[in-house]
């Protein structure tokens, strides 16, 4: 049997929730506003989920599109991977609870945990069992529900107005010579664990990982050295992306579109000023979702795909910074 050399991106889908949460909204509950919200993030507006939402029914609605976009049936799904820092469950993953509601009962199913970075990661671990001959039509999803684990006080306001909840997914099949993933670079410095984290419930915690004093101290809510995550967000892509496209003797003008992680609209500006890759190359949705994890890149390359602004040959960079710290980059050639 030949291998495929290399995989690629043959179908996108995404899904947010209806319900549209503006600042104002926010500057209800704790002392914030518009303009603090507007001027350090560039967010207007993110989604919450109502009771009819979850991270694996978003993600399922999210997969449905990209199954369709592919052209191909559920049944020729063979393995899935969900990335997602908000599972439905502490365990089993959510890529078991979503296996059911897609109707691929006894398919290959794992969760990864890597937060921001984790749909570059899941992506390259798809283009791995692709090309190693393990599957032939991988399932990604990225999907969160953020609005349930938020603390709507004084104290979490610096988190809980940067978060959305929504999902995208693509489907990863064999690329035909010279399209798909090009290379993607991973780094991992978990020296920075605490800075961008949630502690409770924690396994660590002895003799019981959930306790009253979680809940009332705020350790259970997420916490975040926003200065530190932003300076360590500027450096590290800027670096990743300068590396991954030496290493493929590329410059930014190869690049016809960049789709950033979503943390921060100012993070993503910043980086774009110092690589010199125009705001219009470069896709921006953190307006109108916040940051929505694991769910960003893939709702960034739905949305492009389905607006024209990728078109088959294009060369696509996608780049992420995440908790952990956990950080990559890669280019496709579409
Ligand atoms: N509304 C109003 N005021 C606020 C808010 C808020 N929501 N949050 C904090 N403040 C106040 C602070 O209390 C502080 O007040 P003080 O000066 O009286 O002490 C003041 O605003 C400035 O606070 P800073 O933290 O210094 O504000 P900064 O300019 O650094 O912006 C921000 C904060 C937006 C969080 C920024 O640090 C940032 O974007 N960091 C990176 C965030 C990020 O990328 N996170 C990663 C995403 S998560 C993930 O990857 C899983």
């Amino acid at each position: 049997m030949s291998l495929p050399k290399a995989s690629r991106i043959i179908g996108l889908g995404h899904y947010v929730p209806p319900r549209v949460v503006p600042n104002s909204e926010l500057a209800q509950m704790f002392d914030t506003s518009d303009e603090w919200i507007q001027q350090r993030s560039g967010i207007k507006e993110r989604r919450f989920v109502d009771a009819d939402d979850t991270t694996s029914g978003m993600g399922a609605k999210a997969a449905i599109k990209a199954v369709e976009d592919a052209g191909i049936e559920m049944k020729d799904i063979d393995f899935i991977i969900f990335s997602t820092l908000s599972p439905d469950f502490v365990f089993p993953g959510s890529s078991a609870v979503v296996q059911p509601l897609l109707g691929l009962e006894g398919v290959a199913a794992m969760d990864i945990r890597n937060q921001c970075t984790g749909f570059i990661y899941g992506q390259t671990m798809a283009d791995s069992l692709v090309r190693a001959g393990h599957a032939s039509r991988v399932l990604l999803i990225g999907s969160e529900v953020h609005s349930t684990g938020l603390e709507y006080s004084n104290r979490g306001r610096d988190v809980t107005v940067l978060f959305g909840d929504g999902a995208g997914a693509a489907v990863i099949g064999p690329a035909e010579e010279g399209r798909g993933l090009l290379d993607m670079e991973l780094h991992c410095d978990g020296t920075y664990v605490k800075d961008l984290w949630v502690e409770g419930p924690s396994s660590a915690n002895f003799p019981t990982r959930l306790t009253h004093e979680m809940v009332d101290d705020g350790s259970c809510f997420p916490k975040m050295n926003g200065r530190r995550v932003f300076k360590e967000a500027v450096t590290q892509l800027g670096n990743v992306i300068q590396s991954v496209l030496k290493n493929n003797e590329m410059t930014v003008d190869d690049i016809d579109l960049f789709v950033p992680h979503q943390a921060n609209m100012r993070i993503n500006q910043m980086v774009g000023r110092m690589l010199g890759i125009s705001d219009e190359k470069t896709v921006h949705n953190i307006q109108r979702y916040g940051n929505t994890t694991a769910a960003t890149i893939p709702i960034g390359l739905s949305e492009s795909k389905a607006e024209g602004r990728i078109k088959d040959g294009d060369v696509v960079l996608v780049a992420a910074f995440g908790s952990g710290f956990t950080w990559g980059a890669g280019i496709m050639r579409w």
